[in-house]
């Protein structure tokens, strides 16, 4: 069933959290060449867009009016300047640059530039905005700012199809919290990576899932995680241990009685419940400072019923979630000393050190 070991692996050495060098390394080879995760795209009607940053970079997330989710660069192809610093709202049928009025289709076509006409050999159709590779899977929004991006169907090959049971795509937002933690991004997936940490920390989620009923599906790789059995038969991740919607459609049989944790590399946290599925979004801000956007999603239907009421889950994981930050905050202050050395791994984090090596090797010397 595990072949895990930690293998005698100890955790990351103090640069790997508090250097600018280590940081600036990761984006450029990490966050500027992997598919992220972006947002959902049920969030998005016709014309309707979000920014997503990374690093200097701003994307534009658009629907349109054909409904295929594009992306471009938020920089005009006139002078750079960004098309829109708001985060997210509507465009009716194009973007206009609020400089000197270059308007854009929501195809990223270059349909209006004042007075170019005037100028010799000037072409509309060179100047359209910079796309950025996009692609949806199970609902999500997966961006590539690597111009030569690894198609996402083979760089997310493992995952396809593992979750549909879920039909994850299908699920609405019932409920999000946005956080902010004074702790570098890398810590959020290690906590999220082992439940050694669990019977301290959080005694209402170890009662539900006691620390040793889990076992790794993904042991090696991008993608890491796997089940945990729940002590409740039929119940779900709630302070009340039990359901607070019904099974999700083509969840029956063991899946009842399990919960799923997966992290995928660089920025996004999955955990797939009966009745719900929870999405941490992980934006990296500083080296020491971390955004991580929560959502709760349900199936519609469920939504809709009259008692519809999620906050029995939504409390679970925002109490789980503020554990996990503090001591994530306060693992950021440990490792910043100077009195700091790479601890040993117990055979409960091997997840850790299959995460830390993943990090590793898509990082390079540095
Ligand atoms: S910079 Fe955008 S129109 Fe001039
Ligand atoms: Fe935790």
């Amino acid at each position: 069933m595990t072949t895990r070991t930690a293998a005698g692996a100890r955790t990351l050495e103090r640069k790997y959290y508090a250097s600018k060098e280590v940081f600036d390394a990761e984006t450029e080879r990490i966050l500027l060449r992997r598919w992220l995760y972006a947002g959902r795209g049920s969030s998005l009607s016709r014309g309707d867009y979000f920014l997503f940053e990374v690093d200097a970079e701003s994307v534009i997330v658009l629907r349109d009016g054909d409904d295929r989710i594009q992306a471009f660069h938020n920089v005009c192809r006139h002078r750079g300047t960004r098309l829109t610093d708001v985060p997210e709202g509507s465009f009716s049928k194009s973007i206009q640059c609020p400089y000197h009025a270059w308007t854009y289709g929501l195809d990223g076509a270059l349909i209006g530039a004042p007075f170019m006409d005037e100028v010799d050999g000037f072409c509309a159709e060179d100047y359209p905005l910079h796309s950025v590779a996009v692609s949806e899977w199970e609902g999500g929004i997966f961006v590539n700012l690597d111009p030569d991006a690894e198609p996402f169907e083979s760089a997310f090959g493992t995952l396809i199809g593992k979750f549909d049971r879920w039909h994850w795509g299908e699920l609405d937002l019932a409920h999000r919290i946005v956080y902010e933690i004074d702790a570098n991004w890398k810590l959020v997936f290690q906590n999220y990576s082992e439940c050694y940490h669990c019977p301290s920390l959080h005694p209402q989620l170890n009662r539900l899932t006691p620390f040793r009923n889990a076992w790794n599906d993904l042991e090696e790789g991008p993608f890491l995680g796997g089940p945990m059995r729940m002590s409740i038969e039929g119940g779900s991740m709630t302070m009340s241990g039990q359901r607070c919607a019904a099974p999700l459609p083509g969840i029956d049989g063991e899946d009842l009685n399990l919960v799923q944790y997966y992290t995928i590399f660089p920025n996004l946290l999955l955990s797939l419940h009966p009745d719900y599925v929870l999405v941490h979004r992980i934006e990296r801000l500083a080296v020491d400072r971390t955004r991580i956007v929560c959502d709760w999603l349900f199936h519609p239907e469920a939504m809709a019923a009259q008692d519809f009421d999620p906050s029995d889950a939504i409390e679970f994981w925002n109490t789980t979630n503020k554990q996990d930050w503090q001591v994530s905050e306060l693992s950021q202050k440990g490792i910043a000393s100077r009195a700091y050395r790479p601890g040993p791994y117990s055979e409960l984090e091997s997840a850790i050190a299959a995460w830390d090596r993943e990090y590793l090797r898509a990082l390079g010397p540095v």
